[in-house]
């Protein structure tokens, strides 16, 4: 043959393969409103970015009619790209072949290009639309998924390891999702459990849908397992490309610097938090005000929303934002609420994000349920990993910080850099109300008018505690500032901790409440 008709031999090969499961499986894929395997990969990277690997691997397995069964790229496909001209690596998993379902070739295709992206320091991403271990294969899906594991162990905090589930997810699907950074998915299509419907039916003899056993509103809202909520493929496509812009290629780096823009939100920062303590607002419009142009970009919005993450951009640089959301529960501090703060402060110090604080909390929820779900255990993650964040930690008091949330929310004590207050933060071990019943019992209890006497010596308590300035003669506050100097005082901190270099201990690794 020659060398055009081995051209022309290829390019036909190729588009066989690139076929995945054939026209009827794609047809019913699409019915169900989910793009291809390929087109998903298409969409999310730079046009003609994408370089595909592996495309002729084959499945080796014998056993149950598997021998006679050809299974495109063993239903994956792997390969290296550019999103906004950053490089990444990537794999999406095809269910139109044996329900995306992973063998150990369907394994080693994806090692393969996690231990490029981790040699190459760039990020990984994975598209997830899988049945799990195939069960054909026994042992050699079980080895298959270990090797998944062990990489994104490896990874973790070296690369940005980012997770997306476009299918009825089962098994070693998810579990390598729940070992990354981030997990996108998507209402009616992302389905995530450790085990199927058909199984559960079978084994336990309940009948469930994939939907209530685990959908995408279900991970989104209750469980904390995924980061993105998207309503379409497409607008999960370009939450990723957004996040994938604010951050680094990997732990040696620090994420692009784009043009410094100023915050476009129209409100002052004075006229957010409302005269009365009592009353709740929205802590987003705080970040608002402060990031260029006014951008947010919000990590699990719908779960734990007690407490709000994400990132967004301070004179063109990536920061992260852990704040109190007033308007949950008062922004107190939970069971969810510190474990979704706790990882967020872990990934921006790796990966040298500084993290500011915005703090307004009555501390951490009391009460039997929260005692027995491990508010302890869980309240010191957040301990634990503000503590040992090398990055540079700036706080902001805006109202509350009473007990141990105000140590927990990145006080002077677990290491900030910069102590701001404004002059409506109440720093105190707990609120007046129930301070005053407790250190003045005795004198409200002996009076003619309790009631009157209650509140003589609640408004002592405020007089004395509930403001900044005890905590300023003492120097855990560094300023007490003006709303309108927030964001100049923040750029400051940030710009003289740029070398920030801070001592900790020799050691393997510490040993977190995890
Ligand atoms: C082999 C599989 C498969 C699997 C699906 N398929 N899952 N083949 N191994 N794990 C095949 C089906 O046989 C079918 O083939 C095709 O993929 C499409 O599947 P359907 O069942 O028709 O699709 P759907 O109705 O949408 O249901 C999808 C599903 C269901 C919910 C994923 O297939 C299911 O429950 N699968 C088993 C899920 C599971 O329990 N996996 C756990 C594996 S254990 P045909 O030829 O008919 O088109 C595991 C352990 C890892 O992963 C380690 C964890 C720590």
């Amino acid at each position: 043959m020659t060398l055009k008709k081995n051209i022309i031999a290829l390019r036909q090969k190729k588009a066989q393969v690139q076929m995945g499961g054939g026209k009827k499986a794609i047809e019913k894929q699409a019915a169900m409103g989910k793009m291809t395997a390929r087109a998903r990969i298409l969409y999310l990277l730079d046009v003609n970015s994408f370089h595909e690997y592996d495309l002729f691997v084959e499945h080796e397995e014998r056993n149950f009619g598997m021998d006679t069964k050809e299974l495109a790229g063993d239903g994956v496909i792997t390969g290296t790209g550019t999103i906004n001209g950053a490089p990444v690596c990537i794999y999406a998993q095809d269910f139109t072949v044996m329900g995306g379902s992973l063998g150990l070739k369907h394994a080693r295709k994806i090692t393969k290009i996690m231990d490029h992206a981790l040699k190459m320091k760039v990020p990984c991403i994975g598209i997830n639309d899988s049945g799990g271990a195939r069960i054909q294969e026994g042992i050699g899906a079980l080895a298959g998924y270990g090797e998944i594991f062990y990489r994104n162990t490896m990874a973790s905090g070296v690369i940005p390891q980012i997770s997306v589930i476009l299918g009825p997810c089962a098994g070693g699907a998810v579990y390598s999702p729940a070992l990354t950074d981030f997990v996108f998915v998507v209402e009616n299509i992302s389905k995530m459990f450790i085990t199927g419907p058909n199984v559960i039916e079978t084994v336990l003899g309940e009948k469930i849908s994939q939907e209530d056993l685990g959908g995408a509103r279900v991970h989104a809202e209750i469980t904390g397992n995924a980061h993105f909520y998207a309503q379409t493929e497409i607008e999960c496509m370009n939450q990723i490309k957004e996040l994938v812009n604010l951050l680094p290629h990997s732990n040696e780096k620090k994420a692009a610097k784009i043009t410094p823009k100023k915050p476009t939100f129209g409100k002052n920062l004075e006229n957010i938090i409302p005269a009365d303590p009592k009353q709740p607002y929205d802590v987003r419009e705080i970040i608002f005000a402060l990031t260029d142009e006014s951008k947010f970009l919000e990590v699990q919005e719908l779960w734990a929303p007690n407490i709000v993450i994400g990132f967004g951009r301070m004179e063109g640089e990536t920061v992260g934002f852990v704040a109190n959301q007033p308007m949950y529960l008062a922004g107190v501090l939970d069971c969810d609420a510190s474990d979704k703060a706790a990882r967020f402060i872990r990934f921006c110090d790796a990966f040298n994000i500084p993290i500011i604080t915005l703090e307004d909390m009555p501390g951490y929820l009391p009460g039997v349920d929260q005692e027995h779900a491990g508010v302890i255990r869980h309240g010191a993650k957040m301990l634990y990993a503000y503590s040992e964040a090398t990055v540079p930690k700036i706080t902001v008091i805006l109202r509350k910080a009473y007990g141990g949330g105000y140590i927990a929310m990145n006080s002077r004590h677990l290491g900030a850099d910069f102590m701001f207050a404004w002059p409506s933060a109440e720093i105190a071990v707990m609120g007046p109300e129930g301070a005053a019943n407790i250190i003045f019992r005795k004198e409200i209890m002996e009076a003619e008018d309790q009631d009157a006497m209650r509140q003589q010596k609640v408004e002592e308590y405020i007089e004395k505690f509930a403001n900044p300035f005890v905590a300023a003669s003492k120097g855990y506050i560094d300023a007490v500032i003006e709303p309108k100097e927030t964001r100049e005082l923040i750029l400051h901190g940030l710009e003289v901790s740029k070398n920030k270099d801070d001592y900790r201990p020799k050691k393997k690794h510490g040993v977190p409440p995890f």
